[in-house]
């Protein structure tokens, strides 16, 4: 499917009505996470783990991803992309004690982000979900690191629609001096 770029900030959108019956190509996974992997980072540390849920985990998953009624949606998808947190090497560690920041969530935002827009170009649905059970997600995959997003990848329903984008006014986000 081709898309110019501002089609696909348009189409790229949290999938919340999911087609059960439709499985995600291992091709496609594969192309997502390329994407991912070529997502800029502070000193290019990578600071990311990506565990790739599909068939029976990714039903446990769906469970773990249930919080305060939120995210029932997931319960029809069948993969899931759990992101962790990876440990930062001896440069990010010093670099981020210097800056007094940790970077390591924006790397896995913006890791996320490439993976989500090049899932849609090859015509797939997603969802970022930050709503989980950290712990019952580390247990089920054996993590020890912190899970920091979990990324759904599916088909939308037939009838799903592509919403207009609510979003603040450029002008109350943006201030030039
Ligand atoms: C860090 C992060 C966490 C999110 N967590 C959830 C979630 O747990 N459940 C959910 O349905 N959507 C979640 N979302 C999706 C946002 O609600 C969504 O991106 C926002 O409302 C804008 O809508 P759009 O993605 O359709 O453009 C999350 C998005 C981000 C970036």
């Amino acid at each position: 499917m081709h898309m110019d770029f501002d089609e696909l900030i348009k189409a790229r959108q949290s999938c919340r009505k999911y087609d059960p019956e439709k499985v995600v190509a291992q091709a496609d996974i594969t192309a997502s996470l390329e994407a991912a992997r070529l997502a800029p980072s502070a000193n290019n540390a990578q600071p990311f783990h990506f565990t790739v849920c599909t068939g029976e985990t990714a039903k446990q998953v769906a469970v773990g991803v249930q919080t305060f009624g939120l995210n029932k949606f997931a319960l029809d998808a069948g993969c899931f992309i759990v992101v962790s947190e990876g440990r930062y090497g001896l440069l990010g560690a010093a670099g981020s004690k210097i800056k007094r920041q940790d970077y390591r969530s924006v790397d896995i935002g913006l890791a996320v982000s490439y993976l989500t827009l090049k899932a849609t170009t090859i015509g797939l649905a997603t969802c970022i979900l930050g709503g989980f059970d950290e712990k019952a997600l580390q247990k089920l995959l054996g993590l020890k690191d912190r899970v920091r997003l979990v990324v759904v990848l599916g088909y939308a329903a037939e009838d799903y629609p592509i919403r207009p984008k609510k979003r603040k006014a450029l002008d109350d986000l943006t201030d030039y001096r």
